[in-house]
């Protein structure tokens, strides 16, 4: 949101691109990509989180990769999310589990998907831990919402929670009803290319929805996890709490790994829950170009280390 539309739609665009995608794959990490990824595997990342863990941070991890094109991949997709959880256990690690529907197969077969969401979910269950289910562009938000619906059924709150974006028109209907299901809910303002017809274009009123469906969602009593680094929603966040009597323990503060660290810190510090998500996998580069997609600084700060390596 802190980028102009053309930029990140120039970004974004690029991302598609094959050869792009391949050169900087091959030669990201070393160019400085590994500020914001915890490491190509999962062991790797396992030490970050021990030592964001050790400064009294909370993580989500989440392996990367998004949309798959065959049922194999995303088997081995599910079956990397529930290693994760023999992981957090072994290494004894604060960490929940974040996963993407397309990369479960949603593309391929819902069913499908749901299978392989229902296995992680079951999994989560039994090492008493929980799965949050980002989510993604428009085409998949209704079936993405249709799934944790099942899912929640048999496992509830306390092991399935789901993503809203603040850009869509409709999430704060879809706030308002996931809210009175009981659900647990991430808020963040939206990382994709939407059109005007389905999306609010001006930062303002995104921000504006923002603080408006948290509202709603903590004035109904609901955990909601509050998924930005803009200090305006969090101060807003922090107002409201403070002014209803919202207690601590229903919220937390979420930002990403390698993004606005002295803030997460700063936080944690004035006795606030902080979460950082934190991804890793071989397949980060969509990832990676969102985040600059989302701040032209990021780009500079890849050229310049692209130009010294
Ligand atoms: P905004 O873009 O207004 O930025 C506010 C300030 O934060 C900037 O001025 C800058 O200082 C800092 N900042 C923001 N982005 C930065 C970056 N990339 N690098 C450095 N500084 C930056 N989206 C989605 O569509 N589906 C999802 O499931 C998720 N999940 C998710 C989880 C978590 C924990 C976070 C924090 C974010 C997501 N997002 C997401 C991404 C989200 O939609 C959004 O694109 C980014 O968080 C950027 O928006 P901000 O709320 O940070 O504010």
């Amino acid at each position: 949101m802190a980028f102009d539309n053309l930029g990140r739609k120039v970004v974004l665009t690029l991302a598609g691109n094959r050869v792009v995608t391949n050169f900087v794959s091959n030669h990201g990490m070393k160019m400085g990509a590994k500020r914001f990824i915890a490491g190509e595997s999962l062991e790797e990342a396992a030490i970050r989180v021990k030592e964001l863990n050790s400064e009294g941070l909370l993580v989500t991890l989440d392996h990367v990769g998004e949309s798959v094109s065959t049922k194999e991949e995303a088997i081995e997709a599910a079956n990397e999310a529930m290693k994760i959880f023999d992981i957090i256990d072994q290494n004894q690690l604060n960490s929940n589990v974040s996963v993407k529907l397309t990369q479960l197969g949603l593309g391929i077969d819902p069913e499908l998907c749901y299978e392989n969401l229902d296995k992680i979910v079951a999994k989560a269950k039994k090492h008493n831990n929980f799965v949050r289910i980002d989510i993604e562009d428009s085409p998949v938000t209704q079936i993405t919402i249709d799934l944790f619906k099942r899912v929640f059924e048999t496992y509830g709150k306390e092991h399935v929670g789901l993503v809203v974006q603040s850009y869509l028109y409709r999430t704060e209907k879809d706030v308002d009803e996931l809210g009175k299901m009981g659900a647990s809910l991430r808020f963040v303002k939206g990382a994709y290319k939407e059109p005007k017809e389905i999306a609010f274009p001006l930062k303002k009123d995104v921000d504006s929805n923002f603080n408006k469906i948290v509202a709603l969602h903590l004035k109904n009593g609901q955990y909601s996890a509050i998924a930005s680094h803009d200090e305006n929603v969090i101060n807003e966040t922090k107002r409201f709490a403070k002014e209803n009597n919202i207690s601590n323990d229903l919220f937390e503060f979420q930002m990403l790994y390698g993004i606005r660290n002295e803030l997460q810190r700063q936080l944690l510090k004035e006795g606030y829950k902080v979460r950082v998500y934190t991804p890793y996998g071989k397949h980060w580069y969509p990832y990676f170009s969102r985040r600059v997609a989302e701040r032209p600084a990021n780009a500079l700060f890849f050229a310049k280390s692209l130009f010294r390596s």
